[in-house]
């Protein structure tokens, strides 16, 4: 039996990372699937994750099966090439025997890291069959409180990506509701550059979100690849996310967890911003959890009105974090670094930014000005909406300086100079006015009437006194 043409190695771990692209780089990463594995620990792996499927129950015969069901799904074989293992691994002698997997291996049908990968389908499929209506295919990366799967939608024949939060959110009833509320906002939504909410539900413990499905990587995946983006590059990005924000803040909804790993980059460059209406959802929960002392994820973008836990978030707080996105983009620095979660959020309410074109300076003062304008501290400081975000981001694009940041710079240049001014004319007065008062008070003195009818009387005397001596 001959082996059927074998897929080119560089061909098939292209097929592989497109069916799980898990974050390179990032802590988050598999470390399975970055470094070499061995196929023993592969076909370990595999079992492990098998056992509590009906495959794993039993003899490698069911393990052979859902392998090969696997391969074919995920696309790393033909039909002729599980054919061809199944069979040779069967049919050998006993101390020559092969297992399936190992077959595959041999004969480049199937990279050994591919066959790494399959224990994370098995794993997603396990808990995966929990949702009807759709199939689990594989994990396309995690975060700190939920994992997201790509999964086909069966009803519609179509990827959507599935994110599930952990049991534990299911206990408290006030996360539910609200994920529910946030869900149907955010589902009211439509736009080119926001991640379509599908639908939301629960299968017992488990919620889940479901939404369209983006091939493609993030900006923060970008970020730990390149360190840092090209000005013109970054805004392009940004203002595409500016416009998802307009959409979303017009129909009364915000963010209020924009960062680069929310930031989505398709096919084509298009940019989708993620998780609309899941950050409040889950803010409570955070906050209970965090409570509890448990970890919580590094709050580099966060607004100070956010830290502080006013009760109106609105349009600036997107903005806020955008511009601590953008400043990160372009100076490959997050805007306020500390050793703890506590000391950078004390700096983003109270450390002074540093300028992002001293950090790097390549960059044109026209989008410094602009992330300083959107990371201002209060509220009021900053722009009011993502259109002025907008209007200014082009205008930089284009060359030019952006208006209403200038103007707001000149205006401060404006009021210093003016307070100058004042200052010095200030220090002026007094001196001038202590002159004036010495001046001023013989001037006065010698227009006093009493005094000038003094010295009338003293000459109309000299006079008698000359008239009488002559006489
Ligand atoms: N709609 C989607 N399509 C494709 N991949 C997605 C989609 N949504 C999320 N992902 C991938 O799943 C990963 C995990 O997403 P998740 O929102 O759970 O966490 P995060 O945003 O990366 O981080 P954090 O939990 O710190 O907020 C993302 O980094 C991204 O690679
Ligand atoms: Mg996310």
């Amino acid at each position: 039996m001959s082996a059927p043409h074998a897929m080119s190695e560089a061909q098939r771990e292209t097929d592989a990372s497109d069916t799980a692209p898990i974050e390179p780089g990032s802590p988050e990463a598999d470390p399975g699937a970055a470094r070499p594995v061995s196929l023993a620990e592969a076909e370990r792996a595999l079992h492990d994750a098998a056992s509590g499927t009906k495959a794993g129950t039993n003899s490698g015969t069911s393990l052979d099966t859902l392998i090969g069901r696997l391969v074919l799904e995920q696309g790393f074989a033909t039909q002729e090439e599980v054919k061809y293992a199944l069979t040779v691994s069967r049919t050998q002698e006993e101390d020559l025997s092969r297992s399936f997997a190992q077959v595959l291996v041999d004969n480049d049908f199937v990279t050994k890291r591919q066959l790494a990968r399959l224990r994370e389908v098995i794993e997603a499929e396990r808990s995966g069959q929990k949702i009807s209506g759709y199939k689990i295919l594989g994990k396309l990366g995690a975060g700190a409180m939920a994992t997201v799967y790509k999964a086909k939608q069966l009803s519609l024949d179509r990827m959507v990506a599935i994110k599930k939060l952990p049991e534990r959110f299911a206990s408290n009833p006030q996360f539910i509701e609200r994920f529910y509320a946030e869900g149907r906002a955010a589902a009211q939504l439509n736009h080119p550059n926001i991640v379509q909410a599908f639908d939301v539900g629960n299968e017992g413990e488990i919620y889940y979100f479901v939404m369209e499905y983006v091939e493609g990587r993030t900006v923060h995946d970008d970020i730990v690849k390149h360190k840092r983006y090209a000005e013109r590059e970054a805004i392009d990005v940004v203002i595409q996310v500016a416009e998802a924000l307009q959409h979303a803040h017009d129909r009364g909804l915000i963010h209020r967890d924009v960062k680069p790993k929310n930031i989505m980059i398709a096919r084509e460059g298009v940019v989708k911003l993620a998780d609309m209406g899941l950050a409040r959802a889950v803010s409570d929960v955070e906050a209970a959890e965090a409570e509890k002392g448990k970890a919580f994820g590094t709050p580099y973008y966060i607004s100070p009105e956010q830290i502080r836990g006013d009760l109106k978030i609105g349009p600036p707080a997107d903005i806020y974090a955008l511009g601590a996105t953008l400043y990160h983009m372009v100076t490959g620095s997050v805007p306020f670094e500390a050793k703890s979660p506590a000391e950078v959020m004390r700096k983003h309410l109270k450390a002074e930014l540093v300028p992002p074109d001293h950090v790097n300076p390549k960059l044109g003062a026209g989008v410094s000005q602009v992330i300083e304008m959107m990371m201002a501290k209060s509220p009021a400081d900053r722009y009011q909406n993502a259109a002025d975000v907008l209007s200014d981001l082009r205008a930089v694009r284009a060359g030019e300086q952006p208006p209403i940041a200038h103007r707001d710079v000149m205006g401060e240049l404006d009021l210093a100079a003016l307070q100058t001014a004042e200052a010095q004319a200030g220090e002026v007065i007094p001196e001038d006015s202590s002159q004036t008062s010495v001046k001023g008070g013989l001037v006065s003195m010698l227009t006093w009437p009493p005094f000038l009818l003094l010295v009338a009387l003293l000459l109309l005397s000299v006079a008698v006194n000359i008239v009488l001596v002559v006489q």
